[in-house]
């Protein structure tokens, strides 16, 4: 297959962390998919919790390197259980991995043709090592992308500047655990988990397309949540398959819903319930 459609996935009777590692991070990992592409965009009509913030400000793409880093699963324990233990968990950066992610990031901030404006967010002044290794791959693969400006920032000073100031970003480039972090922040200045949705991508092979939230099982049967994240990840996948026409027709329909019909993003706020917003996407199609 090209690309595979997930719907959100948990259960309160499976203990936490088996989904997580069984099925979203195997799928990363077997299916390679090393890149997670994570939209950043605040749609007219959209309440931001940014004071003074609007559509023409939070627009910008987080690419999160999806196959290594802390996620790798190095580590052990040592002496466990024990006044001694000794926990270590280690993070995998491979030069390649590295910079798979980097050149797609230099691609994509390209072909998105805006600000074309990449920024490394990565901790220099600390992690010595792995971020030493991001950052000289990031200034070596400029060399082959003259038309892009770049800039680093370290991730503790970059959460900040996403809230202060998120119209000077245009794509962000980071690893496996600094890219899951932010990539919150920028799901809640989006307007939430009821819109924010990605690509877990791998551009040779298939790729695979989520809401960036879980199942919501305190919903469960309600017809409360929002159904526009799962939406939006099948827009991004439409236009991953280079069906153009069709994701920009959806696009144009789930911006209208949520600006001209919903009272808010959030579950049970939203003034319809799940299967009348999917209606109304549908409507809007039409
Ligand atoms: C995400 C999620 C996952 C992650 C969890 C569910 C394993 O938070 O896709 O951002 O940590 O990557
Ligand atoms: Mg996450």
């Amino acid at each position: 297959m090209d690309a595979i459609f997930l719907g959100a996935i948990g259960h309160p009777d499976v203990t936490p962390g088996i989904l997580e590692k069984e099925i979203l991070l195997r799928l990363r990992f077997e299916l390679d998919l090393y890149i997670n592409l994570r939209p950043v965009d605040l749609f007219p009509g959209v309440d931001t919790h940014l004071k003074d913030k609007g559509p023409e400000d939070i627009d910008f793409v987080v690419v999160r390197e999806n196959s290594e880093g802390m996620y790798a699963g190095g580590g052990g324990f040592f002496k466990k259980g024990t006044p001694d233990e000794i926990a270590i968990q280690e993070s995998v950066n491979t030069r390649k991995g590295v910079e798979r992610c980097v050149r797609y990031a230099y691609e994509y901030c390209r072909k998105r043709n805006r600000k074309k404006h990449l920024t490394l967010c990565a901790k220099t002044n600390v992690l010595i090592y792995e971020s030493d290794l991001w950052f000289r791959v990031f200034q070596e693969v400029h060399e082959d992308y003259p038309d892009i400006t770049i800039n680093y920032q370290h991730v503790d000073a970059l959460c900040m500047w996403m809230i202060k100031n998120p119209e000077q970003f245009d794509v962000i480039v980071t690893n496996n655990l600094f890219g899951d972090i932010i990539t919150d922040i920028g799901a809640i200045i989006q307007g939430g988990l009821g819109i924010a949705a990605g690509g877990n991508i791998n551009p040779e092979g298939t790729s695979m397309f989520e809401p960036m939230g879980g199942s919501a099982p305190k919903y469960a049967g309600l017809g409360q949540v929002n159904p526009l994240a799962a939406i939006a990840a099948a827009q991004m996948m439409l236009h991953y398959l280079g069906e153009e026409a069709a994701a920009a027709k959806l696009l144009e329909a789930i911006k209208k819903v949520v600006k001209e019909k919903l009272a808010s993003l959030d579950a049970g706020k939203m003034g319809y319930s799940t299967a009348e917003v999917g209606d109304l996407v549908v409507g809007s199609l039409a």
